[in-house]
Order: structure tokens, then sequence, then C-alpha cells
């Protein structure tokens, strides 16, 4: 076992002894290939890095109570990708390669897993980018993927807190037919402008209204959104939101525990009738929503009265954790154990 300090570790990247890529040639992906090397040496002409041929994902392995290791969704992952593939004209990962490759770079790197206890997780990057050669504006014909882990801390330095959050009308981060709904690069890259502007104006995060009409609820950063009124769990249709696997998850626990779940267009000024409200990503499960500020219109929609977690929220978050860390039956066939 490594030595770190596990209880404080940060949402950043910790250096891991392998990572597994595997090659896209001449129309079929290669075999799966182990390395120590922590660079990848790539034609400048490669399209990933001018028309941001590039998709991502991220999920976690958990250390638990009983020594084993726990991968929450794997196959959601799997699939999200084959759908932003299928977006920006990439190959597909077939989904066994996806599963076999997250398995073995989580065994091959055991020792970096965060013993329970400690909130802390092996954060998982799968990475696909486009590496031949290309001048005119074409997908590439070869591709690489490759998957690295790194142990991170908690998103949030609180944890398991409230926080707050502003709507930023001067920057979208996706179009409604834009690829908003696929995990790529180019999304993050749109986002970071209106994310710097809410932390230079001391807010946890930039908050999203749609594109087109800025009257409906997009996107909390880099997590979807959800609110909780009258029984019912509701979180925003839209086209241009990334489907959260966490908020998906969510959705599938809130019916469990009988609450309603709905799906639709959420208008800004619904905000006012929240009960609770959250952000929902792999990064920290539920972020709550404390309040969140509209300063074009000097509204502030005051969401937790008291400033702390709503009953709800904390019942969906204690849940899904349990069931990460196999603590809760895995009723869904979510989680991959290792032993
Ligand atoms: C833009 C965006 N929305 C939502 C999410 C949450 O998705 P997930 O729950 O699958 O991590 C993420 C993180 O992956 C994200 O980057």
């Amino acid at each position: 076992m490594v030595q770190l300090d596990w209880s404080n570790l940060k949402f950043g990247y910790i250096p891991t002894n392998y990572n597994v890529r595997c090659y896209y040639r001449n129309g079929k992906w290669g075999e799966i290939e182990v390395s120590s090397e922590t660079t990848i040496n790539i034609h400048m002409a490669a399209t990933c890095l001018h028309y941001g041929q590039e998709a991502f994902e991220g999920l976690k392995a958990h250390g638990c109570k009983d020594g084993k290791v726990r991968i929450f969704r794997m196959r959601a992952n799997a699939e999200r990708l084959q759908s932003t593939c299928r977006g920006i004209l990439m190959p597909e990962v077939p989904t066994e390669l996806f599963e076999e490759m997250v398995t073995k770079v989580v065994k091959l790197n055991r020792e970096f897993v965060p013993p329970y206890g400690h909130d802390a997780s092996l954060y998982i990057r799968p990475l696909l980018i486009g590496t031949s050669a290309q001048v005119g504006v074409h997908p590439a014909s070869e591709y690489l993927f490759i998957i690295f882990v790194t142990p991170v801390g908690p998103y949030f330095k609180g944890g398991f807190a409230s926080s707050n959050y502003v709507i930023i009308r001067e920057y979208d981060r996706a179009a409604p037919l834009g690829t908003g709904r696929y995990k790529v690069g180019g999304n993050y890259a749109a986002s970071l402008a209106a994310n710097k502007i809410a932390h230079d104006k001391g807010y946890s995060c930039e908050f999203y209204l749609d594109a087109k009409e800025k009257k409906y609820i997009d996107e909390c950063g880099a997590a979807n959104f959800f609110g909780i009124k009258n029984n019912t769990y509701i979180t925003p249709k839209s086209s241009s939101v990334l489907p959260s696997i966490t908020n998906n998850s969510l959705q599938q626990i809130a019916r469990d525990m009988g609450m309603k779940v709905e799906v639709r267009p959420i208008p800004e000024v619904e905000l006012s009738t929240f009960e609770e409200a959250g952000a929902c990503g792999t990064a920290a499960v539920i972020s709550p929503i404390e309040k969140i500020d509209d300063l074009e219109n000097g509204k502030s929609y005051v969401i937790s009265k008291d400033g702390k977690p709503g009953p709800w929220s904390t019942k969906l978050y204690n849940h899904l954790r349990k069931i990460q860390l196999g603590e809760e039956p895995d009723v869904h066939n979510w989680v991959t154990v290792l032993d």
C-alpha cells in the first residue's frame, strides 16, 4: 500500500503506477496495452488537437469496509461514451472493452484505492482522442483510448454541505442542438470563463439557463440540477444537458423511496418553490444548494433557509453512498465488486 495522506487528498492529480491503452487502427480496436508512461506521443495535426475530436468519462472505485473495491456503474459510463462517439463521429468503444480496461486499470493500481473511511476514492478517467493527421475538418481514421486513475478526496472541501450558485447569462456552455449532451472537451472550454466569474464573485459554481430563451434551468457548472417539492424529485429535460449517471441513479433511488420523479423543463421562476435543491455528479454525488443568485435581475432564490442540506437530499445522498460502498443491496446491478 502506498503511503498517502488519505484524509487530506484534494480533487487533483496524483501519479499512479499504470494506465491502460488501446489503439483503433484499420477500422478495428487492437489489444489492451499496459503503460507506466504518463505522456502520449501524437501527431501535431491530430484531430483531437485541432477539431476537438476528444471525449472523456469520469467514474469512481471505492475502497469498502469489507476490504473489497467497488466500481460504480461502469456500464452506464461505457454507454454514455458510445453516445458521445456517435455525436462527434468517433468509433464506439465496445462495452466489453471499456469494462475490461476499467477493471484492469483499477486492479493494476489497487494500492492507490483509498482505504475505507477517508471520504476519498479512486477517480477513473477514460479518454478517447482522434490521433491521425488531418488538416481539413474531417474525423480521424485512428484513435487512442486511454484510461488513467488517480486517488481523489471530496470535490468540495466541506464534503456534504450546502453551497451558493450564481446564474451567468453572458456565456453558454452548449447550444440546444450542440454538444452539451456529449462529454467532449469543448463544452468545458466554453464553461471556463463563466466558472471564473462565479468564483471571482465568491460563488461555488456557475449556474446555466437554457441557451435559446434563458428561461429554463440547464445545469449547475459541471453537474446536473434537481429540485425537490411535494414529495417529488424534479430535474430538467434539456437537449443541452449531459445525461448525468448520478442523476439517473438518484431518480431511481427516489422512486424506490416512494417519491415521484419528473423530468421536464424547469422555468427559472420555479426555483422559488423548491423545498430542497442540489447539484449532482460523480465528483460530489450531491452538492446541496443553499441559494442561487440572479445578479441581472437582483433575485436571490434562497432554497435552504437554515443553510443545511435538506432531509430528502440527505437521505438520497446517504443511500447512494451506501450502494457505492456495498452497505445497501445493489438491487439495480450498478456495482462491480473486485476482491
Ligand atoms: C457537464 C456535466 N454535467 C453533469 C455531470 C454529472 O455527470 P455524472 O453524474 O455522470 O458524473 C458532469 C460530470 O460528469 C458534467 O461534466
